[in-house]
């Protein structure tokens, strides 16, 4: 992507919809890779970023998207976590993109988290389509791999196809529940008034260019005007993940939605204690197609313009908060941008008690998203906070009155060498795992043979 005020912005298409209906695979078989397959769980645990350009667009699209037609740079992708506790962090993904996809497995139908998406959008008024995903799972099917919609549907027998049509009316009646109007997206003429819906397989790619065809027409005729802002301006994006890079100490995996970052900018990030002012030393982009979650190589650039997802190397960023905001100062007053950024952080809160467990997560995204479903099991926060757990943390949950809150609770952090060792001097009890349900139902576990 160029940097020059001319060029169009990306469009930031997040993709959103119940845990296993398919939204990483979708990406899988877009990008041509398989980050699914290596998720803890299987399950989305982070928000990820891919680009994916126009010329990869088209080619998997084929007959449906004529390059020549568009002048969008291509689409970044940004993948959600799907499982409840993470409403926040996926309100966050929805509210960065300016269109949608809703993925809906058509034999599940929709889902508690399908509606919670759907209220997602509706509240950021982000327009959206929907994925019907897995029609292979359909009995009988017979695999048109990577085909349009319209072939693949041909090639089916009456029966497979009258069950396909029976969940496809289910869907689009679910979608009326919810008021909206939803039909086939052929059949669709105004995308703004109408919710569009594309059968298709994660696996077999059928229906995928239409998907594709369906979503640069959107961000073509809908969003050019959105699309056409000045992205020479100062950055803003959100940190995705905070991470060591072998030579460059703590980085931060960013999503840049606005504007441009240059190496030697001073930029302003969200951290555990105050915002951190500091200097780009270098600017890393994954390649394109690559999940900036997995990626390991990347390319060292001099400026990136958004939308798009970038690594950030720079000094002092070891206490940078992932979910905090990243701004460029570049032509601004630096206190300014810095008030900035504590007002956007003070609006991420976590209520806490005077009795409590300790909390200690990797995101803010992932806190916030904790303390929701600690607040749902009715488990007292004594304090929660951003960070491997530290030796101080040891000291905080010694504290507790009572052995049920002498607990720290960890979701995906590691153990300091220092906290270990004073974890065995204390007999504080350290709960730890990647998946929050599973953590809950770990200490409520322990409670109750408390009780015992
Ligand atoms: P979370 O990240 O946990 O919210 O799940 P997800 O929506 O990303 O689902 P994921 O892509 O991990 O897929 C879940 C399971 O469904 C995997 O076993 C996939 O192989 C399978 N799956 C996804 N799409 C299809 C499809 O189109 N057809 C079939 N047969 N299986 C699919
Ligand atoms: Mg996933």
């Amino acid at each position: 992507a160029g940097a020059t005020g001319e060029s169009l912005r990306t469009p930031i298409v997040a993709v959103l919809g119940h845990v296993d209906h398919g939204k990483t695979t979708l990406l899988d078989k877009i990008r041509g890779s398989a980050v699914s397959e290596g998720e803890a769980g299987a399950i989305t645990q982070h928000i990820g970023a891919t680009a994916v350009p126009l010329e990869t667009v088209s080619n998997m699209a084929g007959s449906l998207v004529d390059p020549t037609d568009f002048d969008l740079p291509g689409l970044l992708f940004i993948d959600t976590p799907g499982h409840h506790s993470f409403s926040t962090l996926r309100a966050r993904g929805g509210a960065l993109a300016d269109i949608a996809v809703l993925v809906v497995d058509v034999n599940d139908g929709f889902q508690p988290q399908t509606v919670e998406a759907i209220d997602i959008l509706r509240r950021t008024g982000t327009p959206f389509i929907v994925a019907a995903n897995k029609v292979d799972t359909t009995p009988g099917w017979n695999a048109q791999e990577g085909s349009p919609i319209k072939q693949t549907y041909e090639a089916q027998s009456d029966r497979a196809r009258s069950m396909l049509d029976e969940n496809l009316y289910e869907v689009i009646g679910n979608l009326s529940d919810e008021g909206f109007s939803a039909d086939l997206y052929w059949r669709v003429q105004n995308f703004q008034k109408n919710i569009g819906v594309v059968p298709l397989s994660a696996i077999t790619g059928e229906g995928i260019p239409d998907l594709l065809a369906v979503l640069m027409g959107l961000s073509q005729r809908y969003m050019k005007e959105e699309m056409a802002v000045d992205i020479s301006g100062p950055g803003k994006g959100t940190v995705l993940e905070v991470k060591e890079e072998k030579g460059f100490g703590a980085t931060l995996d960013v999503v840049l939605y606005d504007g441009t970052v240059r190496e030697g900018d001073t930029v302003v990030v969200g951290g555990t204690n105050e915002p951190i002012v500091t200097e780009v030393r270098a600017l890393l982009q994954p390649r394109p197609n690559a999940e900036i979650r997995t990626e390991k190589r990347f390319d060292k650039v001099d400026s990136v313009a958004a939308a798009a997802g970038v690594k950030i190397a720079a000094p002092d960023l070891d206490e940078a908060m992932a979910g905090a905001p990243v701004r460029v100062v570049r032509g601004r007053e630096r206190d300014a941008v810095v008030e900035e950024v504590r007002k956007e952080l003070a609006q991420i809160e976590v209520d806490t008690e005077e009795e409590g467990v300790v909390v200690k997560a990797d995101t803010l995204g992932s806190l916030e998203a904790m303390a929701n479903a600690l607040k749902e099991a009715e488990i007292p926060i004594l304090r929660a906070e951003v960070g491997d757990i530290a030796p101080r943390d040891v000291a905080v949950a010694s504290t507790a009155g009572e052995d049920v809150h002498r607990v720290i609770l960890g979701f995906n952090v590691d153990v300091l060498d220092r906290a270990e060792r004073e974890l065995d001097e204390t007999g504080v009890k350290l709960f730890r795992d990647d998946v929050i349900y599973q953590l809950v139902e770990e200490y409520d576990e322990y409670v109750e043979e408390q009780k015992r």
